[in-house]
């Protein structure tokens, strides 16, 4: 962990982001899928799209999952083979498909027929063939936050199964569309491996009583992402259990000969890499509750307000101050542990990091860090309050 005389350089709040971490991450990865050729692992960008980071994941030989026109940029920008760029989305705009179709990216993942019109028309007009998958609403509910489970029929995301064949056959008379396979989601932050499970009996039941009854072979399966981590003990577990993962796809999904398995990953592979660093401002003794008021809030990181999500919170300067009482010579050796709700500064009652969590009776100027922040934190900062956007920056990095 950091020193607090190393912290005190930073000016706060800011992301931290451990490079060896993400490098061990991505190692884990590549051994998997040494295991399993026929897989690719194309890295979700809207979990962390800094470019540092980027660079790391391209250079590690992951493809990218891109969800809007700037992340196609990013993308391309830190060096990720345009072949291995998937496209997904609803709403995809004509100037972003038109670029999709320019760079020459691996596949668009469509959602409704509406969009493969549209994608018919560009890709007519500019003579190419479009290299088509459909995302298929498999109605699985993942259990996670309603906020972020995407496959039940209620949801907006997908074509329904009992249209697929049809959107397959009206692609298959498009001269310049390339039926590519079958997208899936259900879901983010999901660690019940029963949840994947079912996705792939539902796969498996697509391809039996529809795909091959049809005669109709798909040559790419994505299923998507949405592999959890532990938000609660991050140093119990600071690498996914990956094999655990893609031994469900391994074991349950029926793949035909020759065929690809896409998994999009943003979440396992960034997370525990990312700290926010904050400071302490204000400790507010209230009658009910003390408030310990940080430096940064809901603009940095969302997730508590948005989701409820939970983020463990370390008082480093008073685990420090802990460390220096336990030596045996020091005088004073009382160092109470007190309960406090963590909030920000933001006008809204939903900033809250944590409430009654036990730290080290903390101070003023105080260095707090939120753990396993790496995923959809910098990349959901907002500038709500006029507040600027939180800096980045590396610690442990690669020779
Ligand atoms: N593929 C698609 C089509 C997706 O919609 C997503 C995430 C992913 C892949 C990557 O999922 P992951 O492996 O990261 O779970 N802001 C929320 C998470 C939103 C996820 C949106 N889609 C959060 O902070 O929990």
């Amino acid at each position: 962990m950091l020193s607090t005389n190393t912290l005190q350089q930073f000016q706060t709040p800011c992301y931290i982001y451990d490079t060896e971490l993400l490098a061990r991450t991505l190692q884990a990865i590549r051994s998997e899928l040494k295991a399993h050729d026929n897989y690719h692992v194309h890295y979700a960008i809207k979990a962390n799209s800094n470019p540092q980071i980027l660079q790391q994941i391209a250079a590690a030989g992951l493809g990218a999952d891109c969800v809007s026109g700037g992340e196609i940029r990013a993308a391309l920008a830190a060096g990720f083979p345009a072949k291995e760029i998937a496209f997904a989305g609803v709403g995809k705009a004509d100037w972003e498909i038109q670029l999709a179709l320019e760079s020459g990216i691996g596949m668009f993942n469509v959602e409704s027929f509406e969009e493969l019109e549209v994608i018919n028309q560009f890709a007519t007009s500019m003579n190419l063939r479009a290299r088509v998958s459909f995302r298929i609403n498999p109605d699985v509910a993942a259990h996670t936050h309603s906020h972020i489970t995407t496959g039940r029929a209620e949801d907006k995301f997908g074509i329904a199964k009992e249209d697929m064949l049809r959107a397959i056959r009206t692609a298959q008379q498009m001269p310049h569309i390339e039926f590519t396979g079958l997208h899936f989601h259900i879901g983010s932050q999901i660690l019940d491996m029963k949840d994947f499970r079912q996705l792939c009996l539902c796969i498996n039941d697509l391809q039996s009583n529809i795909l091959d009854t049809a005669g109709i072979f798909a040559p790419n399966i994505n299923v998507g992402g949405g592999l959890g981590i532990d938000y609660e003990e991050p140093n119990e577990h600071p690498v996914p259990d990956f094999k655990a993962y893609f031994d469900t796809f391994k074991q349950h999904l029926q793949l035909r000969d020759g065929q690809q398995l896409h998994f999009e990953l943003g979440r396992a592979v960034v997370a525990q890499m990312g700290s926010l660093l904050t400071r302490v401002l204000y400790v507010k003794h209230g009658h009910q509750k003390q408030f310990v008021i940080v430096d940064a809030g809901m603009t940095e990181l969302i997730r508590p307000a948005l989701y409820g999500a939970v983020h463990q919170i370390c008082n480093l300067s008073g685990e420090a101050r802990m460390r220096a009482a336990a030596d045996p010579h020091a005088e004073d050796k009382t160092m109470p542990v007190c309960e406090y709700d963590v909030v920000g500064p933001i006008c809204e009652s939903s900033d809250v990091f944590a409430k009654d969590i036990a730290l080290p009776e903390t101070f003023r100027g105080d260095f707090l860090v939120i753990r396993s922040a790496g995923a959809y934190g910098e990349t959901m900062a907002s500038q709500y309050n006029c507040r600027a956007l939180p800096t980045a920056h590396f610690i442990n990095k690669q020779p």
